[in-house]
């Protein structure tokens, strides 16, 4: 699929098994380790099913996600060259992907710290359905890479529910 024509085009593709060591290397560059823990469950990541935003040959941004019964969870997302419109893609992409599969909703966690990725989703028609107090601080326990400080100076400390009904 190709977007965004003009100087800012690129191509969405889904993974495939030879992408398997530069996810892993993303993952770890952008979230400290190839697990991710969203509430409370235990995810490796690197072996997801995910798409991938290409431009002039080279990876630019990364969803992973994953499917349990009629729900799609995004695990991870990244656009790694700015703000140029990938996070966006992507997140098209994903929607449409879940739709094919049959998915009633599409929801992810992230961080309460996160408030550039609560905009963004918000601004997408995602909503807010819960807030899971303290599930960073548990899933520190699990996964201690995660930091203690993030966005703006904030504690990290829970979990913020966003979804999308499909
Ligand atoms: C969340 C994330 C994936 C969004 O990706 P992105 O590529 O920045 O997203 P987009 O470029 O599509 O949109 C972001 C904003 O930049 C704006 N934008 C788009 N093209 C732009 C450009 N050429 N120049 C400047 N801004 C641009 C968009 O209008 C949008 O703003 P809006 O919300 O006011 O509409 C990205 O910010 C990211 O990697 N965040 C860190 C990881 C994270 O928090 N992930 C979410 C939880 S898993």
């Amino acid at each position: 699929m190709l977007t965004q024509p003009g100087i800012h085009s690129f191509d969405i593709r889904d993974l495939t098994p030879d992408d398997k060591s530069w996810v892993s290397r993303v993952l770890v560059q952008y979230w400290g380790s190839t697990v991710q823990i969203t509430r409370g469950q235990r995810f490796q990541a690197d072996e997801l099913p995910g798409v991938v935003a290409v431009r002039d040959g080279a990876e630019v941004g990364l969803l992973t996600y994953n499917i349990d019964g009629d729900a799609c969870e995004i695990i991870t997302h990244n656009s790694m060259a700015g703000h140029g419109g990938i996070g966006s893609c992507l997140l098209d992409a994903v929607r449409d992907k879940a739709r094919e599969l049959g998915c009633k909703r599409l929801w992810l966690i992230t961080t309460n710290d996160n408030t550039p990725a609560l905009r963004f989703y918000q601004r997408r028609g995602f909503d807010m359905v819960a807030l899971h107090r303290e599930a960073v601080t548990q899933a520190r326990k699990i996964k201690p890479e995660i930091p203690n400080v993030g966005f703006d100076g904030i504690p990290i400390r829970h979990e913020f529910e966003l979804e999308y009904m499909l």
